[in-house]
């Protein structure tokens, strides 16, 4: 990754060195080649993930949070080796395994599982649920203490499905049913890390914080580690401790739960939560003051210079346009990309504002 600018900071923050380090992602990059003719001659790349830096503490979850396109699936692929990265490394419990091959990660896919958004696409029809949660242990050629079958009914009952179910097939199952075979799959071999890409959005909203606690309730039972991918910022507040924010294969920003929700500093993170309607009955008919957001996500093959968010960021100046803000942590454990970061000290003042960057939002007033 591009070294970061020096900018005229203060000290960063220090970060607390208590919690122990599962994973660690250093300048983590995807680029898809765009390719063109019979030759297939690159001309170009979608740069899906571009850059990333974070780690995930043990027993922790960590919210992956943006909008449709960011990079969010990209980098949970990433991160559980479905693909290979095009740039950066990945440390898991200290040991690189960033260009492992099929036989050096084999061991690891044990330690590391995923669980998908579509719970019946990710499941094999014409298997059996008992198949189905048992295929892990075939994969990995190990017998469980007590038989197969016993394990896969204590699995199954484990996530609140009826054990006796076993020779079922997935279409006898509702959608939050199906995802709870998927869960238990993903938790056959005790994994250390589990990687939920939008585990819940397909489901109905009633069903929803079922499986949300479900999850909560594993992860307190097993001592799991999350990486759970969400665009609903809603479910993300209620499941991570820490969340990042992703915008064009980038994260903005990355703080605890607390410090994130309760002051925001990167714009774009303030848009996004501007436009989850305040539940609160007293602010009801009061004008909210929502910031919407104008015009699309630019492309990830030509993203924007400087600041990627400088084609709709409102506090946009000209150092926006030309350099890019480095991830730095302007309070303990609170990480922000940007020149003029809201409830905290502006980076650049004094800079001349970008033409018409006023005018990239609309505030709501309802
Ligand atoms: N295999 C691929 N080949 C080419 N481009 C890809 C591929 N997979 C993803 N992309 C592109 O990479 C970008 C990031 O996609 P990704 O699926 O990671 O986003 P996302 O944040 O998960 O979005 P969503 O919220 O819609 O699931 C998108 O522009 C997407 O079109
Ligand atoms: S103020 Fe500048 S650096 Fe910050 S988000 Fe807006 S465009 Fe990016
Ligand atoms: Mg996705």
């Amino acid at each position: 990754m591009k070294k970061p600018a020096t900018v005229d900071i203060p000290a960063q923050a220090k970060e607390s060195p208590e919690a122990e380090v599962l994973l660690k992602v250093t300048g983590l990059a995807k680029h898809f080649p765009i390719t063109k003719g019979l030759i297939r001659r690159q001309v170009g790349a979608v740069k899906a993930v571009d850059g990333l830096d974070f780690d995930v503490r043990r027993g922790e979850t960590l919210g992956i949070v943006g909008e449709s396109g960011c990079g969010k699936s990209t980098m949970g692929r990433l991160i559980t080796r479905l693909l290979e990265p095009t740039g950066g490394s990945i440390e898991f419990e200290g040991k690189d395994i960033t260009h492992l091959g099929v036989s050096g990660m084999r061991p690891l896919r044990r330690d590391v599982q995923m669980i998908f958004q579509d719970p019946y696409g990710s499941l094999n029809p014409r298997h059996t649920v008992g198949t189905i949660v048992s295929a892990p242990f075939r994969l990995q050629k190990v017998t469980p203490e007590g038989g197969l079958k016993a394990e896969v009914q204590r699995l199954l009952s484990l996530v609140g499905l009826n054990p006796e179910h076993y020779n079922r097939y997935p279409h006898e199952f509702s959608g939050g049913q199906r995802q709870r075979i998927g869960i238990a799959r993903a938790l056959a071999l005790k994994p250390k890390l589990v990687v939920a890409d939008e585990p819940v959005s397909a489901l109905d909203v009633s069903i929803q914080a079922q499986v949300v606690n479900l999850l909560d309730d594993l992860q307190d039972e097993l001592g799991l580690t999350y990486v759970i991918i969400a665009h609903d910022l809603s479910v993300i507040r209620h499941v991570s401790d820490r969340i990042a924010v992703m915008y064009l294969g980038k994260i903005v920003e990355l703080a605890d739960n607390k410090g994130l929700y309760g002051a925001p500093m990167h714009p774009y993170t303030t848009a996004l939560m501007s436009a989850v309607p305040v539940p609160d009955p007293r602010r009801r008919g009061a004008k909210s003051g929502r910031i919407l957001l104008k015009g699309d996500v630019p492309s990830p093959i030509s993203p924007p210079s400087g600041c990627r968010f400088h084609t709709r960021c409102w506090k946009a100046t000209q150092i926006c346009a030309t350099k890019e803000p480095p991830l730095l942590a302007l309070k303990p454990g609170h990480q922000v990309a940007c020149h003029h970061p809201e409830n905290a000290p502006d980076q650049a003042p004094g800079d001349q504002p970008l033409p018409g960057a006023a005018d990239a939002v609309a505030k709501a007033t309802e």
